[in-house]
């Protein structure tokens, strides 16, 4: 079912970023990127690495920088690509951003280039660019980063997971070849130590314990603030043991594989099981504390852009899901119960494409759909239609065929408001609506 959403300023807003207070360990890579920016006409620069390794908060300083405020002025836009799964949508998220006006008669993307082409500097930060990199159609963002990267005014900065930048651009990489190298030692012992001030406990940098747990997590920014925030509430010693009993059970799943990413992983399911425990001590309704926000945060951004970037092969993709699912499964369970967003609609359609975890997946689903009233409608249909897949696939016919009656009396209570305009609905929908109903009463008679 195709769906045109319109990608609006507030939802590029919403998915921007904050300015990461905490900040060690980077300063000779900013002010390298800082000063070829400064000093060069026109720079393209790739920040690379895996999840959570700190590319988006390089960015971020990058652009807080005075010599970059500087030169480019007011001209310094900061795009979340993670909403933006394709050519179309990065162009119309671009002209959004930078507050262009489609004039009648001009497509988006005349008018972004006769923007871009212009004399004043420009630098574009595309943040989380592995999502539209890694759509179906790669080659129409890759001519379209061409073109944006040949305009002689605009520099360009990606944040990317991954080694290599998008296409034949001459990428210059910051950190070298393979990406943002982790933290060093002594800056993950400071910036643990500022993530946790403030708490009941207070930790000194030069603590054994402190030691051997940041050795553990190896240098993976995520990982420390995530727990440098759990040793605000814990002892140190508590969370070494709780490590080494996570850290344990990772490794008997997977295996010995990249120990950073087992730190990331590690550090996210002690996190959740924390902040699980919390939640059911607390009772269902108070669902936020202090504090546990911004973790929660996190760990949504790193899984959403981790479902957006399976690999295409399918044993990997399964393996790689599958290690990671009961974590996913908890952390939109916080989500969705907490507010609305889109994002959390276009995870669950994604997921509905692995039958295996439907069982998981339906509750999730209908807790979603608790918030309908602040669902477009086509959202809201296609939501109904999962939910009708997903129990027509476990055999609950019935429940299957009350969602489609649903659908229908929605459907028609809308046309009979909009007296006939079909807009809102596009006729992929209805069409898919009918076959939809159609393929639940064959099922069920
Ligand atoms: N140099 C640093 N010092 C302290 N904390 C950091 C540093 N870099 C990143 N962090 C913290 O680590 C977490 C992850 O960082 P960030 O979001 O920048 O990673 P990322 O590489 O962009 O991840 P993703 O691939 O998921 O987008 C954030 O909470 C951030 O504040
Ligand atoms: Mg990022």
């Amino acid at each position: 079912m195709l769906i045109f959403q319109r990608i609006n300023q507030g939802d590029l807003l919403l998915q921007t970023s904050q300015f990461p207070a905490v900040f060690t360990g980077r300063t000779n890579l900013v002010k390298e990127a800082v000063s070829i920016l400064y000093e060069t006409n026109q720079v393209h620069i790739a920040i690379l690495g895996a999840g959570g390794i700190g590319k988006t908060s390089v960015a971020l300083h990058v652009m807080q920088n005075l010599l970059i405020k500087e030169k480019f002025a007011e001209r310094c836009y900061f795009i979340s690509c993670g909403m933006l799964p394709d050519a179309i949508n990065l162009i119309q998220g671009l002209v959004q951003a930078i507050g262009l006006q489609v004039a009648q008669g001009k497509g988006p993307l005349d008018v972004l280039l006769a923007y871009l082409k212009g004399d004043q500097k420009v630098m574009l930060i595309l943040d989380n660019f592995e999502t539209p990199w890694n759509s179906k159609g790669q080659t129409e963002v890759k001519n379209l980063m061409e073109d944006i990267c040949s305009a002689k005014s605009v520099s360009v900065i990606v944040t990317m997971r991954g080694t290599d930048g998008p296409g034949q651009i001459k990428w210059h990489k910051l950190g070298g070849q393979s990406g943002l190298p982790a933290l060093e030692l002594s800056a993950a012992k400071e910036a643990f130590c500022s993530f946790s001030s403030n708490g009941e406990y207070t930790i000194k940098e030069e603590d054994p314990i402190l030691e051997k747990l940041l050795i553990q997590i190896d240098g993976m920014p995520l990982a420390i603030m995530l727990i440098g925030e759990l040793a605000k509430e814990l002892p140190l010693n508590d969370l070494m043991e709780m490590w080494n009993i996570q850290k344990a059970a990772v490794l008997q799943k997977i295996g010995e594989q990249d120990n950073r990413l087992a730190s990331i992983e590690v550090s996210i399911q002690l996190t959740l099981n924390i902040l699980g425990e919390k939640l059911s001590a607390t009772g269902e309704d108070v669902l936020v504390f202090q504090g546990t926000e911004h973790l929660e945060d996190q760990i949504w951004n790193f899984y959403e852009s981790f479902i957006d970037n399976l690999p295409q092969d399918s044993i990997a993709r399964d393996n790689q899901l599958e290690q990671h699912i009961g974590n996913i499964f908890k952390i939109l369970e916080i989500q969705i119960k907490r507010s609305f967003e889109k994002s959390h609609t276009k995870v669950l359609r994604k997921l509905c494409n692995y039958t295996k975890y439907y069982p998981g997946l339906l509750p999730l689903v209908e807790k979603h759909l608790e918030w309908k009233s602040q669902m477009i409608l086509s959202d809201q249909t296609e939501m109904m239609f999962l939910q009708e897949s997903i129990l027509s696939f476990m055999g609950e016919y019935g429940k299957a065929i009350e969602v489609i009656n649903c659908v229908e009396e929605l459907y028609k209570s809308q046309i009979n408001e909009e007296a006939g305009n079909l807009n809102v609905i596009t006729s992929t929908s209805s069409i898919s609506m009918n076959n939809t109903i159609e393929r639940t009463q064959a099922k069920c008679y």
